[in-house]
C-alpha cells in the first residue's frame, strides 16, 4: 500500500471473558505468536482490554512481554471517588498501571446507559488522569437504514469531546464500530460502508481540533477478521483495528494482526 505512514494500532477487547491467569497468559504468549510480524513495523501499537479483574495480572505480564503493548480498562467513572457501587475511579486504574481507557464501547452505551453527556465528563477525566483514551462510536441498524451514520458519529464526537482540552489530543484514540457490525450477531460491514463515515470522523474531528484532529488514530472495529481486515486498513481515514472475538486467541490475533499488516 502506497500511503503516508502513519502509526497503526490493533487491541482487542475481550469484553466479560478471561480470568487474570487467562489474561496473564494471552499476554505471555503473544509473543512467541507473533515471530517476526513487528520486524519493519516500528510504528505499530498494540493492546489488550481485559475485565478489570484481570489487569494487576495484565500490567507485570505486559511489561515482560517484550511488545509494544497497553493495557486498557473498559470503562472508567468520571468522579475521582464518591457513591458510585461497582464503579471504578481514574486514580484506582493509576494505581494498577493502567496505560488506556476504553469509553463508550457499544455494550456500554446500549446495556449499561453510558450515554453522550457522561462521555463528555469521561473523555476529559481519563484524557486528563494521563490515559490513552479510546473513544467508541458508531450508528445503529435503525440509524443506518436512515442514512445517518455520519451525523450520528459527529454528534456523538462532538459531544464527548466537548471538554477535550486541546493538549490532551496525543492521548485520543478513535474506535468506529458500527453498532449493527459487532459481535457474532452482527452483519460485518464493507469497506465500502465504513469509507462514508471514517470520512464524517475525521470531519468531526478536524472540525474541533483544526489541524491537529488530523493526527487523532481513528480505528476500525465490528466482526473484524483475518479475511475481512485488508479492506478496512487500506482505507485512507483507517489508522488500526479494534478487534473482538477473532483476536481472544493468541493464533488469532496474530493472524488478524498479520493480515493487516500485510494490507496496510
Ligand atoms: P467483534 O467485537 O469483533 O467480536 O464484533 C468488536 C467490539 O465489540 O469491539
Amino acid at each position: 500500500m502506497t500511503r503516508a505512514r502513519r502509526p497503526f494500532y490493533v487491541g482487542t477487547n475481550f469484553k466479560m471473558h478471561q480470568t487474570p491467569a487467562e489474561t496473564a497468559a494471552f499476554i505471555t504468549g503473544l509473543r512467541p505468536a507473533l515471530g517476526d510480524t513487528l520486524v519493519g513495523h516500528e510504528d505499530v501499537r498494540l493492546f489488550v482490554i481485559p475485565p478489570f479483574t484481570s489487569l494487576p495480572a495484565a500490567v507485570p505480564a505486559a511489561a515482560d512481554a517484550g511488545l509494544p503493548l497497553w493495557v486498557g480498562a473498559q470503562t472508567m467513572h468520571q468522579a475521582t471517588e464518591g457513591a458510585y457501587t461497582g464503579e471504578i475511579s481514574a486514580r484506582m486504574l493509576q494505581a494498577v498501571g493502567v496505560d488506556l481507557v476504553l469509553l463508550g464501547h457499544a455494550e456500554r452505551r446500549a446495556l449499561f446507559a453510558e450515554s453522550d453527556a457522561a462521555l463528555s465528563a469521561k473523555v476529559p477525566a481519563a484524557l486528563g488522569a494521563g490515559f490513552q483514551s479510546l473513544l467508541c462510536v458508531g450508528e445503529t441498524a435503525e440509524e443506518k437504514g436512515f442514512g445517518v451514520g455520519p451525523e450520528t458519529v459527529a454528534r456523538q464526537l462532538k459531544v464527548a469531546l466537548s471538554g477535550v482540552d486541546a493538549a490532551h489530543l496525543p492521548n485520543l484514540l478513535v474506535a468506529y464500530e458500527p453498532v449493527w457490525s459487532i459481535g457474532a450477531s452482527g452483519t460485518p460491514a464493507r469497506p465500502d460502508d465504513v469509507m462514508g463515515v471514517a470520512d464524517a470522523i475525521r470531519g468531526a474531528l478536524g472540525d474541533r481540533f483544526g489541524a491537529a484532529g488530523a493526527e487523532v488514530p481513528v480505528l476500525y472495529g465490528g466482526s473484524v477478521s483475518v479475511d475481512n481486515c485488508g479492506g478496512f486498513v487500506a482505507l485512507q481515514h483507517i489508522d488500526g483495528l479494534f478487534i473482538g472475538r477473532a483476536a481472544w486467541t493468541v493464533d488469532g490475533f496474530a493472524a488478524v494482526l498479520a493480515a493487516a499488516l500485510d494490507a496496510r
